[in-house]
């Protein structure tokens, strides 16, 4: 598989071109956004652990039967993924109450949320990705009704399994966030699952393990990430 020219760079990672049609590079660069892209900083050793990060939850949920884009890790930073057609929305599911839902509706902040609240947000930075229904999604033609119900049965499924995954390491799944795509006409998984894009707390303490680090600049943002890893056995 041979690397070609650069086709999008995004706000953490970058997609490159192959010599199949079929495939792109993935690049997680170490470059950390917040606040719609307001703030940028570089972490040293970030590309390198949400690449292999993700290699190994994508990998996990292949195995359990859930359709992604992942195919292989190709280097330290980069992984080779399936080209797909991206769904211009956000799939968050939310087991604890935090973040924008706890400033959105005044609920406290680590509220356990029973049944977990599903949430649509348009992925549009110049809007601030605002929340939108699935009467949005079909009228402006984001995605199809059918695969709208496929999305939200996929990210639910993805939270039995990574629910339990994080809970037998000693961490609570409060939330996160997937993007899905259209290959060959198959809604799959894309994007990237890391602690960039969900929430985790250790069970005892409840001390932030993910992105919430960088966002409210509590330091130690990557020996977080990694500390996850190691515990659900992410080989770094
Ligand atoms: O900010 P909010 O509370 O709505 O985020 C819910 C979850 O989705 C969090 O885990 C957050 O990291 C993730 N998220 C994301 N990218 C966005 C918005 C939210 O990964 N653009």
């Amino acid at each position: 598989m041979e690397k070609r020219q650069e086709l999008y760079a995004g706000k953490a990672k970058s997609v490159f071109a192959t010599d199949d049609s079929d495939y792109v590079v993935l690049s997680f660069r170490d470059d950390t956004s917040a606040f719609d892209g307001e703030r940028i900083e570089q972490l040293n050793r970030k590309g390198e652990v949400n690449n292999k990060f993700n290699a190994f939850i994508m990998q996990y949920l292949s195995d359990a039967g859930i359709p992604t884009h992942f195919e292989k890790l190709l280097n330290a930073n980069e992984s080779l993924v399936k080209n797909m057609k991206m769904i211009p929305v956000e799939c968050v599911v939310r087991n604890v109450a935090s973040g924008s839902l706890v400033r959105r509706l005044g609920v406290e902040d680590g509220m356990e949320l029973t049944p977990p609240v599903f949430e649509f947000f348009l992925k549009n930075d110049a809007l601030h990705d605002p929340m939108v229904n699935e009467y949005h999604i079909e009228t402006f033609g984001w995605a199809k009704a059918e695969d709208v119900t496929k999305m939200k049965a996929l990210t639910f499924e993805v939270n039995a399994k990574l629910k339990k995954l994080f809970a037998d390491a000693g961490m609570i799944l409060v939330d996160y966030k997937l993007e899905f795509g259209l290959f060959k006409g198959e809604v799959i998984l894309g994007d990237e699952f890391s602690p960039d894009g969900c929430r985790l707390w250790d069970a005892q303490t409840r001390k932030k393990l993910d992105k919430d680090r960088f966002r409210q600049g509590l330091g130690g943002v990557i020996e977080a990430y990694e500390e996850v890893a190691q515990r659900i056995g992410v080989p770094l």
